[in-house]
């Protein structure tokens, strides 16, 4: 498999033609939960491949003002801060993911990692460990259906995401997500990881 083929074109033409099935267009339930059990509103957050971002919307109607989201794709952060009038622009990042040095205590993943291309996923992986401050979480959902070569989106199982993150993470919660949309009900995992 190339390693470039899901690049920046691809993504901003996946936009442009609005071939944009990921597009929930309203906060996850199993996230909108995690994240209306957050306290401290302080805390730096980071949402990655955020595309239009409604979980980072709700973020910010809830208080945490010190919230990332940054995508390769110009097109859906341009939704994003027509959407989110006071959301600064300077916490808007363009820009590509592997790229990106700054740390963070929470990291928002959906939609992302299954979206990159297999071969990444070692990279990712010390990548998230990498942008995260001491005992800084990664949290999210994964799909839970098998990893083939049709995609994106690409698959995964428990045993698959135990394996890659266990040598930078620990692992405090990975398990079948139990308010997933209709459309991803029993395919998706919600887990907490920790590094
Ligand atoms: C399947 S979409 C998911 C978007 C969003 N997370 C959601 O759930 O609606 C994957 C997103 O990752 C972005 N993306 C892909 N590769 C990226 C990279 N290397 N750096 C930053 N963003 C990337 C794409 O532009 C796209 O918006």
């Amino acid at each position: 498999m190339e390693k470039n083929k899901f690049n920046k074109a691809y993504w901003e033409l996946r936009y442009e033609k609005n071939k944009t099935g990921w597009n929930i267009g309203y906060a996850s339930p199993p996230l909108e939960n995690f994240i209306k059990q957050l306290r401290d509103t302080s805390i730096s957050i980071l949402i990655p491949g955020a595309g239009n971002s409604f979980e980072a919307e709700l973020l910010w109607n809830e208080g945490f003002t010190n919230t990332f989201v940054l995508d390769i794709a110009k097109q859906p952060l341009e939704n994003f801060k027509k959407r989110v009038k006071n959301f600064p622009y300077e916490q808007v990042l363009h820009q590509d993911f592997f790229e990106l040095n700054r740390t963070f205590d929470l990291i928002i993943e959906q939609t992302f990692f299954c979206a990159l291309n297999p071969d990444l996923r070692k990279r990712y992986v010390e990548k998230m460990a990498q942008l995260l401050k001491p005992n800084g979480k990664l949290v999210g959902l994964f799909f839970d259906f098998p990893l083939t070569e049709a995609g994106p989106p690409f698959g995964g199982s428990i045993n698959e995401y135990k394996s890659i993150f266990n040598k930078h993470f620990k692992i405090n919660t990975l398990q079948r997500a139990t308010n997933s949309i209709k459309e991803r009900q029993g395919k998706e995992l919600f887990f907490i990881f920790e590094v």
